[in-house]
């Protein structure tokens, strides 16, 4: 059985709100339910360093998404579920992917760009207040998805960007080390852009419009009262197109629920009316996670026993890759010194010889390219040991021997020149 290994993390910088729950929280949770995936969730805390420079908020921010993940259901016996910080190979494998990272990749990334077109834009030194840690943040990104081979990143928009260059670490390093790592993709959870918070523009802690996902009954009523509609008055039929509010129901309710509310507005429901209907509709989802959230966030002790295990999980896969990762690198012990070799070329991207036999009992072998191009095919032998011997010949001497074995070889397929540099990248490569 073949598995998809999906992965994803959370910054600690704040307290979950329900743009995270919509957008992230409740999707990976549902990902993490169907078969044949495993799946990685982790608290980015490491990340959290560049932005937070307030140890408690980083601490509290740790525990309040590590109690929703759990309030929200994900099962840490089924999913491995961990804290970013206590697997030191993520940090060691940032070193590895930072050295075949380009410099020019990493001064295109967003929040580095970003960061210096508003110094540029005032005149400032363009790196004024900027850490090399946000410069060097996509490739602390790389490390985590890349730790455990991750084949599908859930993701909002402003994170393609990051998997697209995950993808290039990826091949960067398989090409000049062997094939050690997968290319991750991103799957784009289109609600992410789309919950809007309390002023209508996308629910976000930058914009201080944010509904916190397990704010007390009162609190989440009062916040909800505070969702910014137009001025029409009760009786007056309503706009769904552009209603945040509507948009946040809609996030919650199913499509019977949401037509139903749709009728209200074209019958003029008042603004306080349609509050109440959202308030209830979210409360119905959250509650009974609210319970387990305030049990959990109580009981700080349990969720470290949790993410300890799931770091020790985590580990039992990345410690092993590691030290395979170290060697192909050539951190190695001293007493194995075939590392002296010359430079392997990764197997995959070498030519190879195929040796088979067929129908009309003869054997023959072809040379085909990485691609698996035919290069080369012979003419048939009445013996395995022949075909080898011919084989022996062209891996030793090279383009010499084509035109020695050429009554035994079919007219080649390309030409000689190329022939000779498949042999020669054969002889030299492994
Ligand atoms: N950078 C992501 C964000 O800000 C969080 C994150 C860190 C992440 N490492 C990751 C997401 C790896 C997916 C995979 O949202």
């Amino acid at each position: 059985m073949s598995f998809t290994r999906f992965l994803t993390g959370i910054t600690t910088s704040g307290t979950p709100h329900l743009g995270n729950y919509v957008g992230s929280i409740r999707p990976s949770v549902r990902a993490s339910l169907a078969p044949d995936v495993e799946s990685y969730y982790f608290l980015a805390d490491y990340h959290a360093l560049i932005k937070v420079d307030e140890p408690a908020r980083i601490q509290r921010s740790t525990l309040e998404i590590a109690a929703s993940w759990l309030a929200a259901g994900l099962d840490p016996e089924r999913v491995t579920f961990y804290r970013q910080s206590d697997v030191p190979e993520i940090p060691e494998l940032t070193w590895l992917l930072t050295c075949v990272t380009g410099k020019g990749v990493l001064n295109r990334a967003h929040a580095y760009k970003a960061a210096v077109d508003k110094n540029t834009a005032t005149e400032q030194d363009p790196d004024m207040d900027v850490t090399a840690g946000l410069f060097m943040y996509p490739v602390l990104m790389g490390a985590d998805i890349l730790m455990f081979n991750a084949h599908k990143v859930p993701v909002g928009r402003d994170q393609i960007q990051h998997i697209e260059m995950a993808r290039d670490m990826a091949n960067s390093f398989n090409h000049r080390y062997g094939d050690h790592f997968v290319p991750p993709q991103a799957v784009i959870e289109e609600s992410v852009a789309t919950l809007p918070g309390l002023d209508g523009r996308k629910m976000s802690k930058s914009y201080d419009n944010t509904i916190p996902l397990f704010a007390p009954r009162e609190q989440l009523k009062k916040l909800i009262a505070g969702i910014k509609t137009d001025s029409r008055i009760p009786g007056e039929p309503k706009d769904t197109e552009g209603s945040a509010l509507f948009q946040i129901f809609q996030a919650f309710a199913s499509e019977d629920e949401s037509r139903t509310l749709r009728q209200s507005y074209a019958d003029g429901i008042a603004w306080g009316d349609a509050k109440q209907v959202l308030f209830e509709r979210i409360d119905r989802e959250i509650a009974p996670m609210r319970e387990t959230y305030l049990s959990l966030i109580n009981n700080p002790a349990k969720i470290e026993a949790i993410l300890m295990a799931g770091a020790a999980k985590a580990r039992n896969r990345a410690t092993p890759f590691m030290t395979e990762l170290r060697h192909a690198v050539g951190l190695r012990r001293l007493g194995d010194m075939a590392s002296t070799a010359p430079q392997k070329v990764a197997k995959s991207a070498l030519p190879s010889f195929k040796q088979y036999r067929e129908a009309d009992g003869k054997f023959r072998f072809k040379l085909v390219d990485a691609q698996g191009q035919l290069l080369l095919q012979s003419l048939g032998f009445s013996s395995p040991k022949e075909a080898g011997q011919a084989i022996a010949e062209l891996q030793r001497d090279g383009a010499l021997a084509l035109t020695r074995l050429a009554a035994q070889l079919e007219p080649l397929a390309v030409d000689a020149d190329t022939v000779g540099a498949a042999l020669t990248l054969l002889a030299t490569g492994t």
